[in-house]
């Protein structure tokens, strides 16, 4: 990928989600990325962080890069969970995308779709492995963007029949509940207590406020035996004694985990049985039988961002998407 010219292709918001990536696609550039990790191909340091204001805000860089992709850049993004009371986006910030080759800055874009939609692809691979196949019924707490994306994702992959949602903000889950329905054709359920939204589903997506000190509202005895849980807010929403009943506790990346744990965060998790990178590249098995309750935290990594980015440059530019501004 040389790109010689002294200009960089910027991408708005609007700009990424026109060149219309669909979920399948994604899902497919994260399983590559991931069975490379799982090689040890990629290269990913820990994201530095800095927290302005209150101890739940975070801005993270997140670098990294993929040679089997010709991928390297860094993403600057944000998260300010009190956003929401202001009208503003929870998650914000810019991707730089670089040429492998030369160093150069190629392209300057928006994040939040790609963070979006590649954190629904992370739950969908890891559901690939660690839920029944046949799982149709999903719970959702927390119906932002990621409640949004990543049942666009489980849509992928498995045949959903039903949603139970749940918000802190009624008129939010009932909203939710129409988009959805609409969207996908899937029966939603806007429910009043987490509990409905946890027991009786096959797979379960936490997608709250990420805070050092859970709130732990699931508690033992709440997920069904079989049942996939996927904790997109970290361990924010359960309860020590809730994951200690799961069979099998995954994560995206051992070394980020180790490093939160370092900063406050995880405090009492289970023991890792595997990443993502295992499970896609069968170096450990997923689930084993139909009674095992899985789990699995995806911290979000710099590379699930840099094996979307190319893809999403290089359709622009076919597209004639962008500004390219000087270098
Ligand atoms: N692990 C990852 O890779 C990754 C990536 C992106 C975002 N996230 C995290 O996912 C979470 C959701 O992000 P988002 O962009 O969807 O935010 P969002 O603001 O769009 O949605 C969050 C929703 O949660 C609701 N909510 C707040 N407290 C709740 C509670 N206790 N129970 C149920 N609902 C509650 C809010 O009303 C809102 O509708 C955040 O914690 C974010 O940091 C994780």
């Amino acid at each position: 990928m040389i790109e010689s010219r002294k200009r960089l292709l910027y991408l708005s918001q609007a700009d990424v989600e026109n060149v219309n990536l669909s979920m399948k696609e994604i899902i497919t550039q994260l399983e590559i990325a991931f069975a490379e990790k799982a090689q040890s191909q990629v290269e990913m340091p820990p994201k530095p962080g800095i927290h302005p204001g209150n101890g739940d805000n975070f801005i993270h860089a997140m670098p990294a890069y993929i040679p089997a992709m010709k991928s390297a850049g860094v993403k600057w993004v944000s998260g300010f969970p009190l956003n929401t009371k202001k009208g503003l986006p929870y998650i914000s910030g810019l991707l730089i995308l670089n040429d492998p080759e030369t160093g150069i800055p190629i392209s300057v874009m928006d994040c939040v779709w790609i963070t979006a939609k590649r954190t629904g692809a992370a739950t969908a691979i890891a559901a690939k492995h660690l839920a029944r196949p046949e799982s149709s019924v999903v719970g959702v707490l927390g119906c932002g963007v990621q409640g949004r994306s990543n049942i666009e994702a489980l849509s992928v992959v498995f045949n959903l029949k039903k949603v139970m949602a749940y918000d802190i903000e009624p008129d939010v889950s009932e909203r939710y509940a129409i988009d959805i329905h609409n969207q996908y054709r899937i029966e939603v359920e806007p429910v009043e207590k987490p509990k409905n939204a946890v027991s009786g589903c096959d797979i379960i997506v936490t997608a709250g406020p990420i805070l050092k000190k859970p709130h732990a509202t699931i508690k033992a005895g709440w997920m069904d035996e079989g049942a996939f849980a996927s904790l997109v807010d970290f361990d924010s929403y359960w309860h020590a004694d809730a994951m200690k009943e799961v069979s099998k506790f995954c994560t995206d990346d051992i070394p980020q985990l180790k490093h939160y744990q370092e900063i406050g965060y995880f405090k009492e998790i289970p023991p890792v049985y595997a990443d993502l990178g295992e499970l896609v590249a069968g170096l450990k098995v997923g689930r084993e039988n139909s009674k095992e309750r899985d789990m699995a935290c995806n911290l979000g990594l710099a590379m699930d961002d840099m094996a979307v980015a190319p893809l999403i440059y290089q359709r622009a530019v076919e597209k004639g998407i962008g500004t390219f501004l000087p270098l």
